[in-house]
């Protein structure tokens, strides 16, 4: 199938490091994609990699997961039900703006003269570090050295140490630290997967005050009622004789300090920023939140919160590492090895950003890297990034999970609109409603109800965590079971659901998706199963699960009855299952005569023409085949895959991922590697030509799938380990670690050999190669590895998608 061409970072510019993204020189080039590469998050507050001065900028990011801007969704044609509230998240105000000016000559970095220049991502300390010599027009020679971070450890601060030297002479030099809020006025250029535009002013001033060295704004947004604010704070360090002054107005504060600079002496200033919501806590209330964080911040001083953020990593890498080492046969095979040990990282990493301090929120499409997405949570949450946290960070799943259980209400609101029992998880959503302005790719995937308690299923199955699961897991599941039996009906023999859209959205509102259906199906089993074993063993909580719920069992029979006659579609005379009921009487899209840049197909034809069509944006059925593995059967899983791998666009980031575990389960190499690349390098490499708008976190979780679900071959989807291990030859060693229950249990696969340690925890069965294997505390099992592939390599895939 035809693609974009990856967009290669020049290794001189970007030099391949296992722990760092480098950038080596100023290179305009690449900086709208480097903005969201270097953006620096702790899933609470987030901040494109924008430099200090603020200027040039692709788009000027700093925005607090939640913290979103409403609007009316405007139809041309109205009709019952259509989502009515559109949710963004909103551009808050800019806290990281710090100018120079030395002898009055303003610092501008397209202009300015620089004699060397390198920004980073530093991946073992959680900071983007600027470092650059600048040589003012009068022969000056400026070296300027930034550290920005967003702390893990204390949520709602952020802080940059700024440290300017004039290297060769005494200079005037003053440094303005400085806040702005401007009117949000993005615009969009028509591209769906891009934030709406607002006109006007979203945030209205509440409250600013300057303090000595601190400024605090608040604002208000326009409609949704939120309130921000935010403060600034300094510390000056220096022996130089310097004074400052400091302004404010509702929009704007600034702190400037002038320092009567000598040469070779260092001047720094550490900027504390802080940012507090509420939608329940007036202004002055998060005013003094505010002051708290910046009070205690300074209190800490930059080197604890440095050092804070450094532990805070060391922890989260040594339970989420994924450890690749290759053949030294070759410099260029080690190389390669290093490319991909930084991008599989790079994308942890930026799942850690992403989720680390997502406390009663969900994980947004892009994180907090960009605003495209409008900041929005989907099913990419439950399906993509939970299995990594699941297995690694655990509490943080958790968390996600309470969030949604905290949409139920709304959710049973949103299946009232529809004319449905039970609930209805929004499609598209910040606040629990659907927001979500196309329904036949929105509200018609019903499927998200199941995606949610699949992910459900998984958490209690890996964490042991039956008391989440009694209490807000069994009300979800009564509430989502309740739905299905209510939205499908019997027809003869079998439970059918009628007009829906399955995760393939080019092909939309049909009848009996498979992958829905099957979803489905689990979704009712399990809810069945919990409710049961909670009649039984638990009289106290099925009493509070009753006034809750208002549950009769006879409903828990017609859930039994609707999931053992499921229908799952199947074409005899092709031995495949069809997508959906009309999937295979469709015409097979003309992918001969589609040319490279009419990908991705959804912005260049109608959804019509792509409807009518066998064309398929992302793994559906395949993905049907990964979740819900052990139902089906290895020769139908192969018909399948063959049929539908080709017919499948990869037009969304979230299907290489899927189909490249696939393929690996297949034993289709060729394949597997395209994908696995595909998956892997999708942002490192900007695959979707769309970078700049953001991490495409569900690839980056997907990257996770990809190695130790695709390389390392584990299944789980019947609540057991096994291990298939498929490291390629020139993959000399793959380490990894997964957290099950109370265990912790270091994996280390080799060609021939895999070693199992259960650091802690109690005894765990797993399966390698379809052999038993029984592991003991601190005991390692070593275990004989059959080859997979023949001496194949990766190399060559790497070759054609890595310059
Ligand atoms: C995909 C959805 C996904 C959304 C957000 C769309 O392009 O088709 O499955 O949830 O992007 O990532």
């Amino acid at each position: 199938m035809s693609r974009r061409e990856p967009v290669n970072l020049p290794k001189h510019v970007y030099p391949v490091d296992p722990w760092r993204i480098v950038e080596k020189q100023y290179y305009p080039r690449f900086l709208a994609q480097m903005e969201t590469m270097f953006s620096v998050s702790n899933g609470y507050l987030g901040m494109r990699g924008v430099s200090e001065e603020g200027k040039p900028v692709f788009e000027n990011g700093t925005f607090i997961n939640g913290f979103y801007e409403k609007w009316p969704i405007v139809y041309g044609e109205e009709a019952y039900g259509f989502a009515k509230t559109g949710q963004t998240i909103v551009n808050v105000t800019d806290s990281k703006i710090i100018k120079l000016y030395v002898d009055d000559e303003c610092f501008y970095l397209p202009v300015a003269n620089l004699l060397a220049f390198q920004r980073s991502l530093d991946m073992k300390t959680g900071t983007f570090e600027r470092e650059l010599l600048w040589e003012t027009a009068s022969g000056k020679q400026v070296s300027i050295k930034s550290t920005r971070l967003v702390s893990y450890k204390y949520k709602h601060l952020a802080t940059i140490a700024y440290e300017v030297k004039v290297l060769n002479a005494n200079a005037s030099v003053v440094i303005c630290s400085e806040m702005r809020n401007d009117p949000c006025n993005q615009s969009n250029d028509g591209d769906p997967r891009r934030a709406k535009g607002f006109k006007g002013q979203v945030l209205i001033p509440q409250i600013y005050y300057s303090k000595d060295r601190r400024i605090v704004l608040s604002h208000t947004t326009r409609n949704s009622k939120i309130n921000l604010a935010c403060g600034i704070e300094h510390d000056i360090e220096t022996d130089c004789p310097y004074e400052y002054n400091s302004e404010c107005a509702q929009d704007f504060g600034k702190v400037s300090i002038s320092v009567d600079a000598r040469a070779g002496v260092p001047i720094k200033v550490i900027k504390y920023i802080s940012y507090h919501t509420s939608d329940s806590d007036i202004p002055n209330e998060l005013c003094s939140r505010v002051e708290r964080t910046l009070n205690r911040a300074v209190f800490l001083g930059w080197s604890s919160i440095l050092s804070t953020q450094k532990q805070y990593l060391d922890d989260f890498w040594h339970q989420s590492d994924i450890l690749i080492e290759g053949s030294s046969d070759s410099v260029e095979a080690y190389q390669r090895t290093t490319e991909l040990q930084q991008a599989i990282r790079f994308n942890l990493f930026h799942v850690l950003q992403a989720s680390a301090r997502a406390e009663g929120t969900g994980i947004p499409a892009k994180g907090l890297s960009g605003q495209a997405y409008e900041g929005q949570y989907f099913w990419d949450t439950e399906i993509y990034l939970l299995p990594f946290l699941i297995y690694t960070a655990p509490r943080s799943a958790k968390n996600l999970l309470k969030f949604r259980y905290s949409m139920l209400d709304e959710a049973r609101k949103r299946a009232r609109d529809l004319n449905l029992k039970g609930a209805l998880f929004p499609w598209r959503t910040i606040n629990g409603e659907e927001a979500s302005a196309y329904y036949p790719a929105g509200t018609a995937q019903y499927h998200i109800n199941a995606d949610i308690i699949y992910a459900l299923k998984k958490y209690v199955e890996v964490t042991g965590d039956e008391s989440f699961l009694y209490r807000e897991g069994a009300e979800m599941l009564v509430e989502t079971a309740r739905m299905w039996v209510d939205l499908g009906f019997f027809e003869g023999d079998s439970f059918h659901i009628h007009g829906v859209t399955g995760p393939d959205e080019y092909t939309a509102v049909v009848n009996n998706n498979i992958y829905t259906n099957m979803m489905a199906r689990q979704n009712l089993q399990y809810a069945a199963q919990t409710i049961e074993s909670i009649f039984q063993d638990y009289p106290d909580r099925f009493a509070s699960l009753l006034d809750s719920t208002n549950l009769d069992m006879s409903e828990v029979e017609e859930w039994k009855q609707a999931a053992a006659k499921m229908y799952i579609p199947f074409a005899e005379e092709m031995g495949i299952n069809p997508q959906d009921d009309d999937f295979l009487n469709k015409k097979v899209w003309d992918f001969e005569n589609t040319p490279a840049h009419k990908y991705p197909l959804l912005l260049h034809y109608h959804p019509l023409v792509i409807y009518r069509h066998q064309v398929i944006k992302q793994a559906d059925l395949v993905l049907a085949m990964f979740l819900l593995g052990s139902e089906f059967s290895p020769e139908l899983k192969k018909s399948n895959f063959d049929y539908y791998d080709p017919l499948t666009t990869g037009d969304s980031s979230l299907s290489a991922s899927i189909q490249g575990v696939m393929a690996f389960e297949m034993g289709y190499l060729e394949k597997a590697w395209q994908y696995f690349y595909r998956g892997m390098f999708m942002d490192l490499n900007d695959l979707g030509g769309n970078v700049k708008d953001g991490c495409h976190m569900a690839a980056m979780g997907g990257s996770w799938m990809l190695m130790i679900y695709g390389i390392a071959g584990m299944r789980d989807d019947n609540g057991t380990l096994s291990f298939n291990p498929r490291l390629p030859q020139d993959m000399k060693n793959l380490r990894f670690s997964l957290k099950v229950g109370d265990r912790v249990l270091r994996i280390h696969m080799e060609e021939n050999s895999a070693s199992y340690l259960l650091e802690q925890g109690s005894e765990l069965v797993i399966y390698h190669q379809g052999e038993e294997v029984r592991i003991t505390a601190d005991i390692p099992v070593i275990v004989n590895s059959k080859p997979f592939w023949n001496g194949s390599s990766h190399q060559e895939e790497s070759r054609k998608l890595i310059a």
